[in-house]
């Protein structure tokens, strides 16, 4: 995966929105750095489950993807209202449509990168995703990945996640931010 560099961005940044498939560490990364720099945190799948009244799981099951993915949109549209926010997204929030170019109005963009089987490391221990509960998981990575490399790379900076501590990705995350930041306010 390439690096891109944040100083090529040339917008206004008031917020940190994280992309990346499931087990990257979004949300970790994404709290290290709102506690770094005083700002709101925020997770999309949380905010779904508290305004849906159900977990993501029940979500899937009861009311189908199509459903979870109206709600992801939904979110994204009042995301351009805030500021000082580092926003963690759930792994296919990307791929709908107008869904980055909308993060990409308020805030810069950064993707988390890992491989399929570092992903299935990491999530294997959960239940909580349900794409990844049925069949074979580590295939069902793949080519959801497959699927989704487009869009992820369509972000203002790709870090690449293995062998890194959470803490590590953080810095480079907020040194990233911080660029941009300085730049464009
Ligand atoms: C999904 C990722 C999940 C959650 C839902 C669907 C996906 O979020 O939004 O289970 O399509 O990749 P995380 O990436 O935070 O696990």
């Amino acid at each position: 995966m390439r690096y891109l560099n944040s100083m090529t961005v040339t917008r206004p940044i008031r917020n940190l929105a994280l992309i990346g498939f499931m087990g990257t560490g979004k949300s970790c990364v994404g709290r290290l750095a709102a506690e770094t720099m005083h700002f709101t945190f925020l997770d999309t799948d949380h905010v779904i489950e508290a305004r849906a009244g159900k977990s993501i799981n029940d979500i899937f099951q009861q009311d189908g993807e199509p459903a979870f993915r109206d709600w992801e949109r939904r979110i994204v549209e009042e995301l351009t209202r805030r500021d000082k926010t580092v926003i963690a997204t759930g792994g296919g929030l990307p791929v709908g449509e107008r869904n980055l170019a909308s993060l990409k109005t308020h805030a810069l963009v950064v993707c988390l990168w890992a491989s399929p089987e570092t992903i299935w490391e990491r999530v294997r221990a959960h239940d909580h995703r349900p794409l990844l509960n049925e069949g074979d998981p580590i295939a069902k990575i793949r080519e959801l990945l497959a699927v989704r490399e487009p869009y992820y790379r369509q972000a203002d900076v790709l870090v690449n996640t293995e062998m890194r501590s959470l803490r590590e990705v953080a810095l480079q995350v907020l040194h990233q931010f911080h660029m941009a930041h300085a730049t464009h306010r």
